[in-house]
């Protein structure tokens, strides 16, 4: 089978298509046709997200394809289309073999692009919107990196969980018209992000921000919060890992909260399911849009992945076998 491997820790550049055995073992065994990416591939090809498997190692971590067999008791059957989460890695190959609990049915609505780009980004949004941001109804959203994976997922879904605004920060104008697309009510560009958001918002600031970035914006974060605001940590793709200055918390009673999905989701046995389950009907009814998907040939799995490094990615990069 063709696999997408890392097997030197130099970059997506150094990322190889190759042909491996098929794997063996127990769980639903997939015969993929897509496969999502997001940044941890970009980290993982370097060696520097928090999991760094042995070398080699096949890359990806989400899929979307059809049943080849599953084990005893399992809802599933031969033919059943599907999405996985196989964690950090394994997912980028033409067969996987993912732990029952991770598999998701389908709904008619996904083909296998959409699939393959769905269950990473919205469930952990969905954690850190309702579980960690406690997002209310009615309430605002503000999202960095709004044109990129985590965001357009933050842009699609907030509406439907209850936001009455969602503001998306952007780094250019092709960029703000792809949050546009993705459901933002607003959008500003990143030079001047915190004067148009008190200008937008009449000098209250925003309820809720989901933050995959971090960087030398967080305390403009801090300082754009409404009183009694949360500030959702995600992640760290401006690089720098920021420090708060606690005395600012006590200004307007705002929070910083992280939302670590990967580390919940190992203590809450079922909770996956739980979520897809709920989301299921609003894909369905259309209150939650399908991503907007660029896709790769698998054939250009480096490529893919330097999108989302070398900040060119918008929407959900998926590559197809
Ligand atoms: N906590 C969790 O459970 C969890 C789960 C999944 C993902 N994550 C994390 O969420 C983050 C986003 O992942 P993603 O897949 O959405 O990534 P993505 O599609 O590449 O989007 C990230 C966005 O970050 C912005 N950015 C700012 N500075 C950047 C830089 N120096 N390099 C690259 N991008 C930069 C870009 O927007 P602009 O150009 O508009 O600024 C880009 O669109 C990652 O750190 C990932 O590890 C966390």
């Amino acid at each position: 089978m063709r696999a997408v491997q890392v097997s030197k820790l130099d970059g997506p550049e150094a990322i190889e298509v190759v042909d491996l055995p098929e794997p063996t073992g127990h769980g639903v065994v997939i015969d993929v046709e897509a496969a999502g990416v997001a940044f941890p591939d970009a980290l993982m090809s370097r060696g520097l997200y928090q999991i760094r498997p042995e070398l080699p190692f096949v890359l990806g971590s989400e899929l979307a394809g059809v049943v080849r067999s599953a084990p005893e008791g399992s809802p599933l059957s031969p033919g059943d289309r599907v999405a996985a989460l196989t964690g950090a890695g394994s997912a980028m190959a033409e067969v996987v073999i993912a732990a029952p609990e991770q598999v998701f049915a389908l709904p008619d609505v996904f083909g296998p692009t959409t699939g393959a780009g769905v269950v990473f980004n919205d469930l952990t949004v969905d954690f850190a919107l309702r579980e960690r941001g406690r997002l209310a109804h009615g309430e605002t959203v503000l999202v960095h990196g709004a044109a990129g994976g985590i965001g357009t997922s933050v842009l699609r879904m907030a509406a439907a969980l209850g936001a009455a605004r969602v503001i998306a920060v952007v780094s250019s104008e092709a960029k703000a018209q792809r949050a546009r697309e993705a459901g933002a009510t607003d959008v500003v560009l990143v030079d001047n992000w915190l004067t148009e958001v008190r200008a937008l918002t009449e000098g209250k600031g925003v309820d809720v921000i989901i933050d995959p970035v971090g960087g030398d914006r967080f305390t403009d974060s801090l300082r754009s919060l409404a009183r009694g605001g949360r500030l959702v940590v995600v992640g760290f793709t401006g690089g720098d890992i920021p420090t708060v200055k606690v005395n600012r918390l006590l200004l307007k009673n705002i929070e910083v909260v992280g939302a670590g999905w990967g580390e919940y989701i190992l203590g809450v046995p079922g909770y996956l399911q739980e979520q897809w389950a709920r989301l299921v009907p609003l894909y369905e009814s259309g209150a939650i849009a399908l991503p907007t998907i660029t896709e790769f040939p698998v054939e250009r799995a480096a490529e893919a992945v330097a999108s989302l490094e070398n900040r060119t990615a918008t929407g959900k990069v998926v590559l197809t076998f």
